[in-house]
C-alpha cells in the first residue's frame, strides 16, 4: 500500500472482529514500531502485547471505561524506558524526547496495521498509574499510549480536520502561506 493511502485511509477504529492476528502480522507491526526515528537513537520504546482478557479488563478499566480496548484481540501498550532517554539528554530526554519517539512509533504501527487491513485506536485518556500496574511495569517505565488491534467491525466516516490554510505559516507566524 502507497504511504499516502495509509497515511489518508487510516480511521480510528473502536469495534473489532474476535479474529485472531496472523503472528506474522503482528511481528511486522511491532517492527514498523521500532522502525520508528528516535532522539539520538536511543530508543527508548518497549512494547507490551497484551492478549489475556483478564489484563485487557484492567486495561480497559484504567483507561475510564473504554470498554472495546478488552473487545481487541491485542492489546499493545506501548511505553517508554525514560531512563534510555534520559541518560543521554537529561531532563529534555525524560520530559519531552522519550514520549516524542514512543508516539512516533506509536504512529509507524498503526499505519501497518491498517496497510495489513488491521484496525487500531490510539487511547491516551487512562489513569498511568492504573496501567502501569496492569502491565506490572518497572520503575522508569511510563506507559503512554494503548492501541487495541484487531479486524475493524466498523468502518469509520473521517472526522473533519482544520483547512491547510488555517494551519500553514509563511516564514513566520502571522503570514498565511
Ligand atoms: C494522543 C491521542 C490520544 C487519544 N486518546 C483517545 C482515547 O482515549 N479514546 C479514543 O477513543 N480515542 C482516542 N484518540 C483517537 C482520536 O480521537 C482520533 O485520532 C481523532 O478523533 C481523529 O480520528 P482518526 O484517528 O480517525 O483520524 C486519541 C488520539 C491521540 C493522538
Amino acid at each position: 500500500m502507497d504511504v499516502f493511502d495509509a497515511i489518508n485511509g487510516r480511521r480510528s477504529v473502536r469495534e473489532f472482529k474476535p479474529d485472531p492476528i496472523e503472528e506474522d502480522d503482528l511481528r511486522r507491526i511491532l517492527n514498523a514500531g521500532r522502525a520508528a526515528p528516535s532522539a539520538g537513537n536511543c530508543q527508548p520504546l518497549e512494547l507490551v502485547v497484551v492478549k489475556e482478557q483478564t489484563v485487557k479488563r484492567l486495561l480497559a478499566s484504567a483507561a475510564y471505561g473504554q470498554t472495546f480496548i478488552a473487545e481487541a484481540p491485542v492489546v499493545v501498550v506501548v511505553c517508554a524506558n525514560v531512563v534510555r532517554t534520559a541518560r543521554r539528554y537529561g531532563k529534555r530526554g525524560e520530559e519531552l524526547y522519550c514520549i516524542q519517539d514512543t508516539a512516533a512509533a506509536t504512529i509507524n504501527m498503526m499505519l501497518a496495521a491498517y496497510a495489513l487491513g488491521y484496525g487500531t485506536c490510539w487511547v491516551g485518556a487512562f489513569d498511568e498509574g492504573d496501567v502501569a500496574r496492569a502491565i506490572r511495569a518497572p520503575a522508569g517505565i511510563r506507559p503512554l499510549a494503548i492501541v487495541p488491534l484487531g479486524r475493524p467491525a466498523e468502518k469509520p466516516a473521517p472526522p473533519p480536520r482544520i483547512p491547510l490554510e488555517k494551519i500553514v505559516h509563511k516564514n513566520v507566524f502571522g503570514q498565511r502561506a
